[in-house]
């Protein structure tokens, strides 16, 4: 439990936390429960054992697709009974809130439901509002290779901490834009309803971009401030608005965009979607190697790479430390095993400063060994913990 002292008022911040943590039907793990404390969580294991998979349970626990991003369908444990019975994770919270997620039997197979409290939610985006989870994992190496959506996803996700209310209205971004294709496709056109989904697109669209561009601009900073051996990125969100945004105020930026969506019904109306807007965003990521020239993350060696991901990740998770919603729970698969001793010493260290709730995963328990008597140490075999 952290204590922050605003002017004379005695704040107390309890530290975002899953004290308990159960798997059920999930991919290897029959029925697995972990009781955990605010202190980091140290998985180790053979391969195959089921330490990303304990990983993946926990990012369901943020709204979106998981660290995977599977098909609910592939996530019950096989051999499964016919009917799929479904799979479930449940969590009870250091704020004293329970929440459960999971795939429902006879349920529409897209749709991961969400119970808080025992209540069933609208949307899983009630989720950004009770824990931010940021992961790190072996697939992300290729995040500066690859095309933007998995970039535009990390740095949404970045944002959940700082704004909650940013899950919701991405999810109505993408609502209004879907529907809107299919208007588009579909014709004759009910103009009045097409100007209504466009006027969303715009506003939703706009606080996205906004929120992405001052959340980038934050992080910058805040790794610029150092974060010991890390190197320090320099972060910008890109994108027709959010370059829009860099230049005007937002009224117009959101007026042209709405004028741009007018225009072009008829191109959309082919290409099936819309051709600017938020949805392509980007998030910009470079490093000024010893002072240097300003070089793209995706020109930087892997480990470079990784740990520039790693930087962003301790700067979001520092800037959160301060503010009302704490730290995010860190989720950090087979990381350690690819740093150097020094970088390794000053992650586990920037972790037990902040007092997040890290898990991480590794093969090798001896890479560990500096958080021995300060992280609670699980060994997992077979789909079980010990
Ligand atoms: N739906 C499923 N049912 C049963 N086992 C699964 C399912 N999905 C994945 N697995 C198994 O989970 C294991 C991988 O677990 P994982 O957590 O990735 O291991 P690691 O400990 O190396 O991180 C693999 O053996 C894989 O076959
Ligand atoms: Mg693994």
């Amino acid at each position: 439990m952290g204590i922050v002292v605003a002017n004379t008022a005695l704040v107390v911040i309890i530290m975002p936390a899953v004290t308990r943590l159960t798997l059920t039907r999930f991919r290897n793990h029959g029925a697995t429960r972990i009781e955990a404390g605010p202190s980091p969580v140290v998985l180790t294991g053979a391969n195959g054992a089921g330490k990303t998979n304990i990983l993946e349970a926990l990012s369901f626990l943020s709204p979106g697709r998981g660290l995977r991003r599977a098909r609910l369908d592939e996530i019950e444990r096989t051999p499964h009974a016919e009917p799929p019975l479904g799979w479930a994770v449940a969590a009870s919270l250091t704020s004293g809130v329970d929440v459960g997620t999971g795939s429902v039997p006879g349920a529409p197979r897209e749709r991961r439901q969400v119970c808080v409290d025992g209540q069933t939610a609208r949307s899983q985006t009630v989720l950004a509002g009770l824990l931010t989870v940021l992961w790190l994992t072996p697939q992300m190496d290729r995040l500066f290779l690859e095309g933007s959506g998995a970039r535009r996803r990390f740095l949404d996700r970045l944002v959940f901490g700082f704004d909650p209310a940013h899950a919701g209205r991405l999810s109505r971004y993408e609502h209004a834009m879907r529907e809107r294709s299919r208007l588009l496709r579909e014709g004759p056109r009910d103009t009045a309803w097409l100007t209504a989904l466009e006027n969303q697109m715009a506003t939703t669209g706009m606080a996205v971009a906004a929120a992405r561009r001052c959340v980038a601009a934050d992080l910058s900073r805040a790794c610029a401030a150092g974060i010991g051996p890390f190197p320090k990125a320099e972060l910008g969100a890109s994108g027709t608005l959010e370059t829009g945004l860099a230049a005007q105020p937002a009224l117009p930026v959101e007026d042209e965009y709405r004028a741009h969506l007018l225009a072009s019904r008829r191109l959309d109306a082919l290409s099936g979607g819309a051709t600017l807007g938020p949805h392509r965003s980007d998030f910009t990521v470079g490093w000024r190697k010893a002072g240097g020239a300003l070089l793209a993350a995706e020109s930087c060696s892997t480990g470079e790479q990784k740990a520039l991901l790693l930087a962003i990740v301790l700067a979001n998770a520092r800037l959160l430390a301060g503010q009302a919603t704490g730290p995010p729970l860190l989720l950090l698969d087979e990381v350690a095993a690819h740093l150097d001793s020094a970088r390794r010493g000053a992650l586990f260290d920037e972790i037990l400063a902040l007092g997040c709730q890290a898990w991480l995963t590794g093969t090798d328990e001896s890479l560990f060994e500096p958080l021995k008597g300060r992280a609670r140490f699980i060994s997992v075999t077979d789909g079980q913990v010990f």
